[in-house]
């Protein structure tokens, strides 16, 4: 996971190979979106899009928009997302495409972060969801036991959190935060935006 530039060429493979668990991850942030019935999905780190895809499986009907800081990556995206996806050229930093979204979703992203800019980032995801809304947060956690580190990682650009870390900044953005599925370094993370506003 330590590479500045992704290859998209080469992207899905070299991450597959370096992230045990990448397959099994994908399903389960999609999974965890299942049954929702989604009018507008945000997809936060598109990539090469591989997780907006599986997740658009279970939402055909729904509109996308994908923000990822490379163009080069969105570009791949772009072949294998329906027409009508938006890609946009963002970082996570940066304001959140206007929503409301029914779901945000974000795959092997967001562990780029530091912890501040996490709960930052969780902040502005419960601003953009809709009442009924959820957050899928798929990624690159800190166990609890090091022996269940099997990902490589730089801790530069690679900068995961604990999944209890999430949880906490989850619930501080107005979110009911649950952990979805966790196996080794990888977790799918799941915060609901219940009630009115
Ligand atoms: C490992 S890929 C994951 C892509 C896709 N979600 C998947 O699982 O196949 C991580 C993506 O996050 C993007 N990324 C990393 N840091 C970012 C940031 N701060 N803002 C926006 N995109 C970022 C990278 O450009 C890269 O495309």
């Amino acid at each position: 996971m330590s590479q500045y530039h992704f290859n998209p060429e080469t992207y899905e493979a070299m991450v597959a190979s370096e992230v045990p668990g990448y397959h099994r991850l994908q399903e389960r942030v999609a999974a965890a979106t299942a049954g929702r019935g989604a009018a507008r999905i945000l997809d936060l780190g598109t990539g090469s899009g591989v997780t907006a895809r599986s997740v658009l499986r279970h939402h055909p009907r729904a509109q996308l928009v994908g923000i990822d800081e490379s163009a080069e990556m969105l570009a791949a995206a772009r072949h294998i997302l329906p027409p009508e996806t938006e890609l946009k050229v963002a970082r996570l930093q940066d304001p959140l495409p206007g929503g409301p979204f029914n779901l945000v979703v974000s795959a092997l992203a967001v562990h780029h972060l530091n912890g501040a800019g996490k709960a930052d980032l969780f902040r502005r995801v419960a601003a953009v969801l809709l009442p009924g809304g959820r957050f899928v947060l798929g990624d690159l956690i800190v166990p609890r036991d090091p022996r269940d580190v099997v990902t490589p990682i730089d801790h530069v650009y690679d900068t995961p959190s604990t999944a209890a870390d999430q949880l906490v900044w989850m619930r501080a953005a107005g979110l009911v935060a649950t952990t979805a599925w966790l196996e080794r370094d990888l977790a799918v993370l799941v915060g609901d935006l219940n009630g009115t506003r």
